[in-house]
This record gives C-alpha cells, sequence and structure tokens, in this order.
C-alpha cells in the first residue's frame, strides 16, 4: 500500500464518519466500549467517544504500518542516531531499564549515585529546602512529578525556580535559611540564560554557604566546575537524553530528595512497563500507537487545531503544562526529517487545567463555542487518600463532561426539560437553543487505578512514546529544537540596548518605539 491511498483511506474515513452523531455510533453499536478501548494491566483507554469507528480505526492502524512505525520504534530503541539534525541517537528509555544505551554501566553508575546523595541529604536533616533550578525539561518534568506525588513525600521542602523574572527567586527565597537550603543548579547545557542568571543570584544569596549548598546535573561537566560546584555533587547524564525526556535521568533528583530512592525507582519501573508494552504489542493494541493514531485522526482527518488535557487530579496540575512541551517542542515544526516541508499539519496546540476546576473557567467553549476541541480526560479509579464523597464527585464530574461532549442534549430536549419544570411554553420556546448542546465533540478517557510513582512513570512514557509515533507518522525529527533559538540570539542583542548600553539605531520601528518608551517609564 503507497502512503498516498494510506492517506486517502483515512480521508474517506473521515468523510464517512463526519456526518454521523457520536449519539448515533453509540446506537448502532451497543459494544462500542469493548470494541474501542483497550488496556494494559489496570490502565485503560476509552476510544469510544472519538469520532471513529473499528473500521477508521482498522485504516489508521495501516496507516501505521505504512509509515513504518514498528521499524522506526525499533530502530530508535537500538541506538540509531534518530536526532538526524543533532546526531545523536535517543534512548532516554535507557535511563529506566527499556532501551540499551552506549556506556550503560555508567547509566546504572550515575543513577545510583544521585539516588545515594539523595537519600543522604535526606537522612541528614541539614537541609529542610531545596531548591532546583532549571527551565524547560530541566524544570516542567521534575516540578510536575514531585507535584504529583505530594502523597509519598517524606524529605526536605522541594522548590523549583524556573523563569529569569527575578521574582520567582525572590518569592521562593523569602523565608528561607541559606544555611539550611540545597540549591541544585538543572542544566543540560549548563549555559542556558534563566538557569544561569538565576544560579548566580542563587549563590549570591548562599554566600559563605555557596560552596558546601550547592549541587548541580548537567551533560556539560566542565561548566558546573568552571561554575564551582565540588565534583561529588556533579551528577551528569548524556546527549542522547533529550532535555523533556530527562526527568529519569539526575534532572529527576530533586523528586527523588522528595519521595526517596524507593519510590522513583518504581516511577522508572512504571516507565519501563510501557516502553516493554510500545516495543512488543501489536499495533492494534499498542497503547501509545493508538493514542498517536486517534491524535492524528483529529488533527488530519477531522482538521482540530488544539486539544484540551484535563486531568480530573489536582495532583496532575503542572501535567498539561508538562505535556505541552512534550508535545509541541517536539512536533511543533513544518520541516521534515529530509529537509522538504511538510504538507500536514503538525502538533496541535496542547493546553489545559484540572478539572473540575476548568468546567468552571473554559468548559462553556468546550460544549457551545464554534469550534471542536478534543479532550483528553485523565482519571485514576481510586484516590491516594479518602475525603468523604469528594472523589464520587470527581468521577461523576468526569464522566458527565465526557457525555456531554459526546451526546450533547438538542433543542427539543431542552425545551421539555424546560417545561418539566414548569417555565412557560413561550419562555421554553425563547430559551431552548440557549440550554441546547450540539454534542458530537470527541474525547478519550484514560483511567487507571490510583496515582503512584508506578502509574506515573506509565502515563509520562505513554505521552512520550505517543509523540514520538506522531512524530514518524509526519515524517519529522520530534528530537530538536531549533526553533527557541531565534528568540535566544534577538534577545542576546538587544539585552545591551535595554540596558541602556548601546543606542537603538538599526532596530525596527516598533522595538524601537517600545525601547524607548519603557526606558521612559522605567525613570
Ligand atoms: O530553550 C529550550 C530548551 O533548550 C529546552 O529544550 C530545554 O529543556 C530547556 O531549554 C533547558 O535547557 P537546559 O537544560 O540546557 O538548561
Amino acid at each position: 500500500m503507497t502512503l498516498e491511498y494510506a492517506w486517502r483511506r483515512v480521508t474517506d474515513e473521515a468523510a464517512r464518519l463526519s456526518p454521523i452523531h457520536l449519539r448515533q455510533l453509540f446506537a448502532d453499536n451497543a459494544n462500542r466500549f469493548d470494541d474501542l478501548s483497550v488496556t494494559l494491566d489496570d490502565l485503560t483507554i476509552d476510544f469510544s467517544k472519538e469520532k471513529l469507528d473499528a473500521d477508521a480505526l482498522k485504516v489508521l492502524v495501516d496507516l501505521a504500518r505504512v509509515t513504518e512505525v514498528e521499524v522506526k520504534r525499533d530502530a530508535i530503541f537500538r541506538g540509531e542516531a534518530w536526532n538526524l539534525t543533532e546526531q545523536r541517537p535517543v534512548l532516554h528509555m535507557a535511563l529506566r531499564g527499556g532501551a540499551v544505551a552506549p556506556g550503560s554501566d555508567d547509566v546504572l553508575g550515575i543513577l545510583d549515585r544521585f539516588l545515594v546523595f539523595a537519600e543522604k541529604v535526606r537522612l541528614d536533616n541539614q537541609f529542610e529546602d531545596i531548591i532546583n533550578i532549571g527551565i524547560g525539561g530541566s524544570d516542567l518534568g521534575p516540578a510536575m512529578v514531585t507535584r504529583a506525588l505530594r502523597p509519598d513525600h517524606d524529605g526536605p521542602r522541594v522548590h523549583f525556580v524556573s523563569n529569569v523574572d527575578g521574582a520567582h527567586l525572590t518569592d521562593t527565597l523569602k523565608g528561607l535559611d541559606p544555611a539550611r537550603t540545597l540549591i541544585i543548579v538543572a542544566s543540560k547545557t549548563f549555559t542556558t540564560l534563566e538557569t544561569m542568571t538565576n544560579a548566580y543570584s542563587a549563590r549570591a544569596w548562599l554566600d559563605r554557604y555557596a560552596e558546601s549548598n550547592m549541587a548541580a546535573v548537567s551533560t556539560n561537566i566542565q561548566a558546573c566546575a568552571n561554575f564551582g560546584i565540588p565534583e561529588d555533587r556533579v551528577f551528569g547524564f548524556w546527549d542522547w537524553v533529550g532535555g523533556r525526556y530527562s526527568l529519569w535521568s539526575a534532572i529527576g533528583l530533586p523528586i527523588a530528595l522528595a519521595v526517596g530512592a524507593v519510590k522513583f525507582r518504581e516511577l522508572l519501573a512504571g516507565a519501563k512497563a510501557m516502553d516493554d508494552h510500545f516495543r512488543t504489542a501489536p499495533p492494534a493494541e499498542n497503547l501509545p500507537i493508538l493514542l498517536a493514531l486517534v491524535g492524528i485522526w483529529r488533527r488530519n482527518a477531522m482538521g482540530c487545531q488544539t486539544v484540551a488535557l484535563i486531568p480530573y487530579d489536582q495532583r496532575l496540575e503542572r501535567f498539561p503544562a508538562y505535556v505541552q512541551q512534550l508535545d509541541m517542542e517536539s512536533n511543533g515544526k513544518s520541516i521534515g526529517r529530509t529537509g522538504d516541508f511538510i504538507s500536514l499539519s503538525t502538533s496541535p496546540v496542547v493546553w489545559g487545567e484540572p478539572g473540575t476546576n476548568a468546567q468552571h473557567s473554559f468548559f462553556q467553549l468546550l460544549h457551545q463555542g464554534t469550534d471542536i476541541i478534543p479532550v483528553d480526560f485523565i482519571l485514576a479509579a481510586k484516590p491516594r487518600e479518602e475525603q468523604g464523597d469528594h472523589h464520587l464527585h470527581l468521577v461523576s464530574n468526569c464522566l458527565a463532561q465526557a457525555q456531554a461532549l459526546a451526546f450533547g442534549k438538542t433543542e427539543d430536549e431542552a425545551s421539555a426539560q424546560m417545561k418539566a419544570e414548569s417555565w412557560s411554553e413561550v419562555d421554553a420556546k425563547r430559551l431552548a437553543r440557549h440550554r441546547s448542546f450540539p454534542g458530537d465533540r470527541p474525547s478519550t478517557t484514560i483511567m487507571y487505578h490510583q496515582l503512584d510513582a508506578f502509574a506515573l512513570g506509565r502515563l509520562i512514557a505513554l505521552f512520550e512514546h505517543k509523540i514520538f509515533v506522531q512524530g514518524i507518522i509526519w515524517d519529522l525529527n520530534s528530537f530538536d529544537q531549533w526553533g527557541v533559538e531565534l528568540g535566544k540570539q534577538l534577545a542576546r542583542e538587544l539585552f545591551p540596548i535595554i540596558a541602556g548600553c548601546t543606542t537603538a539605531d538599526g532596530l525596527d520601528v516598533s522595538s524601537a518605539g517600545l525601547v524607548a518608551r519603557l526606558q521612559q517609564l522605567a525613570e
């Protein structure tokens, strides 16, 4: 089957299914849940509220075959230099034992070293507070996981500073004691402007404790030494670990400090379970591949531009921000691996907030707005701790939102309901349309037993591999991020102008006007 034909079949299926309301798809097939949900141990993904059926899914699985998803997956796990533009393999899976990396002994050695260090810090009681200074992948992953595993915290308090806005560091340092604070500088390159600016300011704040109270995580060991961090508190990793895929490396040190080595290893084990599943399960039963294919369906067949990621779990509050970087920095590209322009739409805009809060802010638009925005719901069957009937409410709301999106409420139903509630005929006629819901809006529900370290590791790896599969299908390199460079270069050039050291000569008139106004306002 040619690639063109595989894509044509996908668009033909979309044309067939587009006019059929989800209500009808459910009416036509009483086994929709069984046919369109997949399970790995306690993890279930329900695709039955997506606008597809078993035939469409089969066509999507064929697309995965034609784009050689399995062949390319195997190549990446073998350590081929998949990241072409940087000539590197992509082997973050090796950090959790899901693949073999060059110098595997080193991988285990550094894992042991930073976990021993974390346990020592936890036992010593010297440090009450830990501050992780990093940004992007050196912040979002560890910050998200540390928050998600709050019930397991039994170590020092862990804070995260990422923004170069001085307010972030100032607010975090407030009330902390330099003698009892450990600062970790986390940066793959050890050159990132935000991180280094924060690191220098934090070092000044530590004052006479600077030498004893700093640690670093980086691939640039020499730069850590130059900064003055003693060798025994520098933890390395490797260029085959992408920044946004690095929480499994020593970048995860703040997680280990918060929850301990045992839980950190459980996190790794969860991710490895997903690696093993991804490597071995046939595409039609493979959770990351199916999740990717449904994303392709939404984006390329149904034309959806954004996706809302809504964890019904307060502790996953940073998960949408984490996946935002993972997805949009990996697949937000328009140049393919071959160097040609990509003719397909690539990464959607990923955004979201935890439910039920999201219901009271932007769900209005999801239900009645003019755009179709697919939703990924994430839900644990069991809370980490019982708190009255809170969890029952949480679950009811999550399932209710998916129902409302899929099935909606017709104008007739709204009118009938109003009359049953004793509204007058006239008012019911006038207001029913406002109270109706079109439905036919797709969602996927991802559900598991409980949000513990293992389940979280597995969930993160699910999204990592989903994004990788989509990158293969769009034929782009998911592991570089050249799109962030121009802004960094221009900021470096603007800095002396903003600081008043050079004139704004040659600047575009908009920027020059803003600089002039800024300098006026700052006086
Ligand atoms: O600017 C983007 C980026 O390069 C991300 O990919 C990365 O996660 C982040 O900056 C931080 O980089 P580093 O860990 O080298 O400081």
